[in-house]
C-alpha cells in the first residue's frame, strides 16, 4: 500500500475522503492525519478528524493539529456549506482518542524525512497552508514527497467561493503558490472533475443502503451537504470533492486529465485564489501540475460505496 498523509479540514467531503482511505488498506496506509484551518477554524476541524477516525473504528491513528491561519491572510470560513460545526447532517459523539502533541507542520516534515524518499504521498483536501509552511521551513522535503494529490482550483468551472477562484486555493493562496511551485509531482482535483461527483439521491440511497453507522453517517452527511448545493446550482446533488483525491490513489484509470503547467494568482482583488491553468499549452511555462479534467462518476460511486461497506 501507498503511505500517505491526509492534511485536511472536515468538512463532509473531507470526512469521506478519509474514510475511503481507511477502507482501503491494501492501497493506502494512512500515516497520519493533519488537521488545518479551512471550511471551520482549526479547533473544529482537528475535532472532525478525530469524529471520523473513530467513526471509521481507527482510534489508534494520528492526529496533529496545524495552522490555525493562513500564511498571510486572514482565515476565510465555509459554514454557508458545512454547517456550523463544519459536519453537520450526523449526530456523533464527541471523540475521545487524543490529539497528538506536535504540531502537524513538524509531523509532516519528521516523516518525509525518516520514510525513505520517494515513499510518501501527501493528500491535502482543504486549504494548503500546512504543507507550505513545512516547504518553507524545511526545504530538503521538497525532493523527497512521492506525490502531492491535492483538491483545489478549477479551469472550466472557473470559482465556487469567487466567480475566479475554489475555496481551498483562495484561504490562501500564497500557500498554494509555495506549493505548485515546490517541483514535487502534482497532481490535482480541481472543480472540473468534482463538479462531474455529484451526490444523486440514488447514490445518497446506496451509502444509506448499507445500513452500517458509517453508510448511514455518510448519507446523512452528504444530504445536509446536498442541500447546500441543489440550491445554490441547480445540480442534481452535492459534489463530492475531496474523495476524488483518495479514490485517484486507488483506481488512477477513473480520472483523466493533462500535464499542464498551473500558476496561482495572488495580487489581483478580482481574481485573488485562481488557479491559471494552461490547459491549451499556449504559453512556455514548464508543466508542473497534472490537472484532471474527467471522471468516470458511476466508476467512481461504485468504488466508495463498495468499499465504505466495510467499515
Ligand atoms: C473544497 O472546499 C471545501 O469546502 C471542501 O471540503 C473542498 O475541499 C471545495 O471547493
Ligand atoms: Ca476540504
Amino acid at each position: 500500500p501507498r503511505k500517505i498523509i491526509i492534511d485536511t479540514d472536515p468538512g463532509q467531503d473531507d470526512a469521506v475522503a478519509i474514510l475511503l482511505a481507511f477502507a482501503s488498506p491494501e492501497d493506502l496506509d494512512v500515516l497520519g492525519i493533519t488537521a488545518v484551518a479551512g471550511n471551520v477554524p482549526l479547533p473544529l476541524t482537528e475535532k472532525n478528524a478525530r469524529i471520523v477516525c473513530e467513526l471509521a473504528g481507527k482510534p489508534e491513528t494520528l492526529v496533529f493539529a496545524g495552522c490555525d491561519a493562513p500564511i498571510a491572510r486572514k482565515l476565510v470560513t465555509a459554514e454557508h456549506v458545512h454547517g456550523k460545526t463544519g459536519l453537520d447532517g450526523p449526530t456523533l459523539p464527541d471523540p475521545t482518542m487524543p490529539l497528538q502533541d506536535g504540531h502537524a507542520v513538524d509531523f509532516i516534515i519528521d516523516t518525509l524525512r525518516s520514510e525513505p524518499s520517494g515513499t510518501v504521498t501527501l493528500c491535502p483536501l482543504g486549504p494548503l497552508t500546512n504543507i507550505a509552511v513545512a516547504l518553507q521551513r524545511a526545504p530538503d522535503i521538497a525532493g523527497r514527497i512521492q506525490e502531492i494529490v491535492l483538491m483545489g482550483g478549477a479551469y472550466f468551472e472557473v470559482g465556487n467561493i469567487t466567480p475566479a477562484a475554489e475555496f481551498n486555493i483562495y484561504v490562501d493562496p500564497e500557500a498554494a503558490k509555495l506549493v505548485f511551485g515546490c517541483g514535487a509531482p502534482i497532481t490535482v482535483m480541481p472543480l472540473d472533475v468534482t463538479h462531474k461527483a455529484l451526490v444523486t439521491s440514488e447514490r445518497n440511497n446506496a451509502f444509506r443502503a448499507l445500513g452500517t453507522p458509517v453508510g448511514i453517517a455518510v448519507a446523512e452527511m452528504t444530504d445536509f451537504f446536498e442541500r447546500f448545493d441543489k440550491e445554490k446550482y441547480g445540480s442534481a446533488g452535492a459534489p463530492l470533492h475531496d474523495p476524488c483525491v483518495t479514490a485517484y490513489l486507488i483506481r488512477p484509470e477513473l480520472f483523466t486529465g493533462r500535464h499542464i503547467n498551473v500558476e496561482i494568482e495572488t495580487g489581483s482583488d478580482l481574481t485573488l485564489g485562481m488557479t491559471v491553468a494552461d490547459w491549451w499549452g499556449v504559453t512556455k511555462r514548464p508543466a508542473n501540475a497534472t490537472f484532471m479534467g474527467e471522471i468516470d462518476a458511476d466508476g467512481f460511486f461504485a468504488l466508495l460505496t463498495e468499499r465504505l461497506a466495510r467499515l
